[in-house]
């Protein structure tokens, strides 16, 4: 009996010495056979940098040597990492922690992290620390694959655009498994102060140069639009951000180590996993503004009067 050669595109080696599984066909990419640490030679960060804008989202099995001083330390060679100053910390570290059994701690909604700010962080990294028998399963949707499948006028109708996005948003709004106190948390921690952005619709990649959609959970409305017509075509271009052709989807061991390109993905956590505890931690690395096609930033429209990096660091950190 013969077996099929794996298909030529199945593994990627076009980048240094990395083997890359492609999970899916649109984003994704398993790193095989590499040890993540802070010990990494610039170079070696590069071609991880490299790795990361082609595919967008990287998958590391068994990072067991990782603790949680390790994770920040290889976190920090990307650049400035956003850490927590108030909300507790697994002793000892600067990390944030996604934990199921918390109000904060489940992220089921799409989002691309933090965009109520105009400078949102770039990159994430994510670590397995304790992982549900089953479910519990992360999916990341490619916002440039979106855009890029939009036909031609619906191209042009989303260049047009910029929305607003806030921490204020309609937290309920696409989750269907909500507790009192996540509802809580939301109200109490998450909008303990108000922001609000101004992000084209359309994006231009700082790296890859290609068109990104960006919007997610954060969006409140479509500037110069009314209500009812801004959430019809925020559905519409959102919905095709998540179609399934654009997805990949992560089933987590533990000791996984997940890095995405938020400037260039939204993500799902499926809350499918009942009462199992599920902790996750995360190193968030801070990022520029957007840029429209026709080069403008994004702009702020409000901040708290006290703001600075401590205050955005909280509302990261709160952010799953
Ligand atoms: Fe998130």
């Amino acid at each position: 009996m013969s077996t099929a050669a794996p298909h030529p595109d199945a593994i990627d080696t076009s980048i240094a010495d990395l083997r890359i599984r492609r999970v899916a066909g649109s984003l994704g990419g398993e790193v095989l056979d590499y040890r993540l640490g802070a010990d990494l030679p610039a170079q070696a960060i590069a071609d991880l940098n490299t790795a990361l804008v082609q595919h967008k989202v990287l998958f590391f099995r068994g990072q067991d040597h990782l603790d949680d001083a390790a994770h920040q330390a290889f976190g920090a060679l990307f650049g400035r990492t956003v850490a927590h100053p108030t909300v507790p910390a697994p002793d000892g570290t600067k990390l944030f922690e996604l934990d199921a059994s918390k109000g904060g701690g489940r992220a089921d909604s799409w989002h691309t992290d933090v965009t109520f700010v105009d400078a949102f962080p770039k990159i994430s990294i994510l670590r397995g620390v304790t992982i549900p028998a089953f479910g519990g399963d992360t999916v990341w949707a490619n916002t440039a694959a979106a855009y890029e499948r939009l036909p031609a006028h619906l191209k042009a109708l989303a260049d047009s655009l910029w929305a607003v996005h806030s921490n204020d948003y309609d937290y309920g709004a696409d989750r269907v498994q909500l507790e009192d106190k996540r509802l809580e948390h939301h109200a109490k921690v998450f909008v303990s102060a108000l922001f609000e952005a101004e992000h084209p619709v359309v994006h231009v990649h700082p790296v890859s140069g290609e068109r990104a959609l960006l919007l997610g959970h954060f969006v409140k409305k479509i500037a110069g639009l009314s209500s009812n017509e801004s959430a019809r075509i925020f559905e519409l271009l959102q919905n095709r951000v998540v179609r399934l052709e654009n997805t990949v989807r992560w089933s987590w061991r533990q000791n996984d180590v997940v890095i995405w390109d938020n400037r260039a993905t939204q993500h799902f956590a499926i809350n499918d996993y009942g009462n199992q505890p599920r902790v996750v931690r995360r190193v968030t690395v801070h990022g520029d503004s957007a840029v429209s096609i026709d080069g403008q930033r994004s702009r702020t429209r409000i901040r708290p009067e006290a703001t600075n990096d401590a205050h955005i660091d909280t509302l990261i950190a709160t952010t799953a």
